[in-house]
């Protein structure tokens, strides 16, 4: 199927599935192939507006788990009880806002990026600013052996930040959804079996 024709079918689709965005067909894929969730998990998505992440996390965890989501913005969609939100901005948000909710988390996503402008430069550095933050966030609040998965517009100072999830997780990896928007920059950092301690 042509590139165009891909992007239109996974918005056909998330609109008949009921999900607030296409992108949750990317961690569709990640899930799939690394198994992020577990029910009951405690997990945090950082960027989650529209929601579609935050509906999935809610199914995969079940009812008896605990999903949290930051975002600038308000949920487009109605979410299940075990949803809670929190408007704010990651960049200086204090990780102790995250941890009433819960003490510690299993899981942290961040989907955050920032509104494109065009100049490349200046989005991928934004996007490495937030991801970067999203980060130190999730490294302040994963239990250990949680796992962790942000995306990022892959650009220079990109590496340092896969080398940071190297060190501080088991296994740590960049990952590129097959389902990624024809010429997207975006790749998605993945860590599994956080050491702790940072
Ligand atoms: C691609 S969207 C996330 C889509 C979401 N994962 C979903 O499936 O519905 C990126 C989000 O990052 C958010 N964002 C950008 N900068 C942010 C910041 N500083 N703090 C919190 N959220 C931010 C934007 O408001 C936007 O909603």
């Amino acid at each position: 199927m042509a590139r165009q024709g891909q992007e239109d079918a996974f918005y056909h689709k998330a609109k008949k599935e009921g999900y607030a965005a296409r992108s949750v067909y990317k961690l569709k894929e990640i899930d799939q192939r690394y198994r992020l969730f577990r029910q009951g998990q405690k997990v945090l998505d950082l960027g989650c507006h529209p929601g579609s992440w935050l509906q999935y996390a809610a199914h995969k965890v079940g009812p008896g788990g605990l999903v949290v989501g930051v975002d600038l913005e308000q949920p487009a969609v109605e979410l299940p009880p075990q949803v809670r939100f929190l408007q704010g901005d990651i960049l200086t948000l204090p990780p102790e806002a995250l941890a009433r909710f819960a003490p510690a988390y299993d899981l942290a996503l961040s989907d955050a990026a920032p509104k494109t402008t065009g100049v490349k430069g200046a989005d991928v550095a934004k996007s490495l600013e937030l991801t970067a933050r999203a980060v130190e966030l999730g490294l302040s609040l994963l239990k250990p052996g949680g796992a962790l998965l942000a995306k990022v517009f892959y650009g220079k100072d990109v590496d340092q930040l896969i080398h940071r999830i190297k060190r501080a997780f088991k296994l740590g990896k960049a990952y590129k959804p097959k389902v990624t928007t024809a010429g997207s920059k975006e790749i998605y950092l993945l860590g599994q079996g956080y050491k702790g301690g940072e």
